[in-house]
């Protein structure tokens, strides 16, 4: 397990990876909708990172709809494959005109010359189910039957884990000005990455996708622009006390 920092534009760095050597890219870009001086989109990104994704492996961004809705032909060569609602005790950029704004969206991509049969996934459980029985339609699609198949779950038992998380903000006690919880990080590389799999954050400001990998025993390469913030993930990450590497 292994953690490489690396400072520079993403957009270059990823140059110097190799063809599919990643099996997740789990970032958080600048959405391009405060003041913040790094908060403005890299024209290209998305299709800069597609090369070093496995045809195994998936991309989940957070960001907002309007978010990708405006930049949607940036995501040319990728397929959408669903998406989750952090939901958070507090906003930001509150517009007086709108809904108070409590959550932001992060989704997950795949190549789009991949089968999504083939892109690796744990589902997560939570372990609140209730007794009950239900009938499901099964369905045997080659022979075009349709039957009944019952389904029983036990009280406290694992359920699919809601598409909508609850995780209070890192307001106050974070480093950077967008930095995101490990509690929202945490099931979507759980989800996504194999196990002792390499992640690629490309935006990785703070360092919180390399403290949940890091946890998982996953690698990570993480890239940030800004060298002060850097210096201060360096800091977040030796904290930690893993394996660290900074390559020269
Ligand atoms: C939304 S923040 C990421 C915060 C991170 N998720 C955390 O928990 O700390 C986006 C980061 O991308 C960095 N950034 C902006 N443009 C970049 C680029 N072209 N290449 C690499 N990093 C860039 C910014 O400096 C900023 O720290």
């Amino acid at each position: 397990m292994s953690v490489q920092v690396i400072c520079g534009d993403c957009r270059d760095v990823v140059n110097r990876l190799e063809d599919e050597s990643v099996d997740l890219i789990l970032t958080d870009p600048p959405y391009g909708s405060t003041k913040l001086i790094w908060d403005r989109w890299p024209v290209g990104w998305p299709a800069s990172v597609r090369r070093v994704l496995k045809k195994t492996g998936s991309m989940w961004v957070f960001g907002t709809l309007k978010m990708f809705l405006d930049r949607a032909p940036e995501f040319a060569g990728w397929r959408p494959a669903q998406d989750v609602v952090w939901e958070k005790q507090n906003g930001s950029g509150f517009h007086a005109d709108r809904f108070r704004r409590v959550h932001e969206s992060a989704v997950q991509f795949y190549r789009d010359d991949a089968a999504w049969d083939q892109v690796y996934k744990l589902p997560q459980v939570t372990n609140d189910a209730i007794a009950r029985t239900v009938r499901r339609r099964g369905r045997t699609i080659h022979l075009g039957d349709i039957e009944e198949m019952e389904y029983r779950t036990v009280d406290g038992g694992p359920r699919l884990m809601r598409s909508v998380i609850y995780v209070r903000s890192e307001h106050r006690r974070a480093v950077h000005a967008t930095q995101k919880p490990l509690g929202i990080v945490d099931p979507l590389l759980l989800y996504s990455c194999p196990p002792a799999g390499v992640v690629l954050d490309c935006f990785a400001g703070s360092g919180t996708t390399g403290i949940a990998a890091a946890r998982y025993g996953c690698s990570s390469i993480l890239i940030e622009a800004d060298q002060d913030m850097v210096l201060v993930m360096q800091r977040r990450l030796s904290q930690d006390q893993f394996q660290f590497e900074v390559p020269a």
